[in-house]
């Protein structure tokens, strides 16, 4: 279907560039493919079922290990390593697999597409993942404005559960595990891993301190792996067509496909499936992607991977679409969202709507995000109306320090880093909304507001 819109979404779906292999969204296109029977008729639960026949637990984890798959959900952790975190298959103590359905970062939403058109293949990974770790439960934490997405994906539950692919005794070889699926109810921060434990368990989503980390001490006091969709959705791959298969996609450090959502100011917005390591000028201007930027404008900024990573200028478009190359640039590759501003939008105003949702979703929990969030969106919010001081941009960056590295969680680094970067790459524009504000009468700096309102 390429190129084809999906009523139900307000984006198009689209296929991969010909040439490019694929694997997570080669059968997104048939039709009824949410179905148990369709699914089965193009493959479903085979590599599973061939998993539980042939290999041993172990095996799985070290194929997943040698594959080199990193976590899709932000954090890019390797998915092997993380799974011998675990405690060994012999250790008597219930067992869980929390998978990350939150999705819920700013111009992120391809678990959304895997979940609607091909619930089954997410199945079929965490059955893998759960047979590799000797999982008793999984828990799916669904992100609550994702509706149709959880009555999709419960339907394919229970049509798994009829068929005796979920439960106890899976096709009679001994191994069984329960899948439970969770709604939330609109907060962000419950897709940072420990606050989706707390929301899973039905408790406010508060973020836990680390250590001890989920293997340890997760859902429900029980060892826990967290994974995100996309991640468990390239496990069936993996295992089916090898390791070296699947090497031979991405580089070295940052193997295998990966769903970019490109949206923003550009002529195709959209999910695509595409090899890490793709440059972010080609997935930007390809015909075959995000077709340039729309009505034949210039490219002002480009967010690489969701909301955090803040912005980049039009001079690192030739940057590689990987974890370490993005790094090496004081940005990340996140969820692969890439996010494009045209010549007219102001940098000032983006990062301030940035600054804002932070603000908005900090759990309030430790000072320096439920403060720094704050502060951050009302300098901004001031620089913007056009009352800011010239002294308004070191405030920022000095707010920024005081935020990074000293909370439960990110999400207070995460608020800093696109303010950082914006003012390391755009720092001009700030300066002339700081100037302009000064040369118009009244509203010049020092009118006496106080100093982060
Ligand atoms: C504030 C915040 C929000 C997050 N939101 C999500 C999310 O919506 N989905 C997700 O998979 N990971 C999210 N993460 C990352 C998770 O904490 C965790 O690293 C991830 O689910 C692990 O899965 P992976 O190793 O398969 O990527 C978030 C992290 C933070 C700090
Ligand atoms: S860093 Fe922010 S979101 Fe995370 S726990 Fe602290 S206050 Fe909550």
């Amino acid at each position: 279907m390429s190129g084809a819109t999906d009523p139900a979404y307000a984006w198009p779906l689209r296929t991969p560039h010909p040439g490019h292999e694929t694997y997570l969204f080669d059968r997104i296109g048939i039709e009824g493919m949410a179905d148990l029977e369709t699914a089965r008729a193009h493959g479903a639960y085979e590599t599973f079922e061939r998993v539980l026949e042939e290999m041993e637990p172990s095996e799985v984890t070290a194929a997943v290990k040698d594959s080199g798959l990193r976590g899709r959900g932000g954090a890019g952790f390797p998915c092997g390593l993380k799974w011998t975190f675990m405690p060994p298959l012999d250790d008597p103590r219930p067992r869980f697999l929390a998978v990350n359905a939150d999705e819920s970062e700013p111009g992120t939403c391809k678990d959304r597409v895997l979940i609607r058109r091909h619930p089954h293949l997410l199945l079929e990974g965490i059955l893998c993942a759960s047979y590799a770790m000797g999982i008793t439960a999984a828990h799916i934490f669904i992100r609550g404005e994702y509706v149709e997405e959880a009555r999709v994906l419960q339907r394919a539950i229970d049509e798994a559960y009829a068929a005796g692919w979920i439960g106890a005794d899976i096709r009679g070889k001994g191994f069984g595990v329960d899948i439970h699926l969770t709604r939330g109810a609109g907060a962000y921060i419950c897709g940072e891993e420990t606050a989706l434990m707390e929301a899973t368990e039905g408790k406010r989503g508060h973020p836990r301190p680390k250590p001890p980390f989920p293997a340890a001490v997760g859902l429900w006091g029980k060892p826990t792996t967290v994974n995100n969709v996309e991640t468990l959705c390239n496990v069936p791959a993996i295992l089916a067509k090898g390791v070296a298969w699947y090497r031979r996609i991405g580089t070295q450090a940052s193997p295998g496909n990966v769903l970019a959502g490109i949206s923003g100011h550009v002529a195709r917005p959209g999910v695509y499936e595409v090899p890490l390591g793709i440059t972010m000028r080609r997935l930007i201007e390809d015909e075959a992607f995000g077709g340039g930027v729309r009505n034949g404008k210039g490219l002002k900024a480009f967010i690489p991977g969701g909301s955090s990573s803040g912005f980049l200028p039009p001079s690192e478009l030739d940057v590689p679409l990987t974890h370490d190359d993005l790094k090496e640039k004081g940005t990340m590759l996140g969820t692969a969202s890439v996010i494009v501003l045209d010549e007219d939008a102001s940098i000032v105003r983006a990062t301030r709507i940035i600054a804002d949702f932070y603000h908005d979703e900090s759990c309030g929990q430790c000072s320096q995000c439920r403060e720094g969030t704050g502060w951050l969106a009302r300098i901004l919010a001031r620089i913007e109306r056009g009352a800011g001081r010239p002294e308004d941009l070191d405030i920022l960056l000095e707010a920024c320090a005081n935020m990074k590295g000293k909370t439960i969680c990110v999400l207070s680094d995460a608020a800093a880093w696109p303010v950082e970067l914006a003012l390391r790459h755009f720092r001009g524009e700030f300066e002339e909304a700081i100037d302009r504000a000064r040369t118009v009468v009244g509203v010049a700096a020092g009118s006496g507001e106080g100093s982060a309102s």
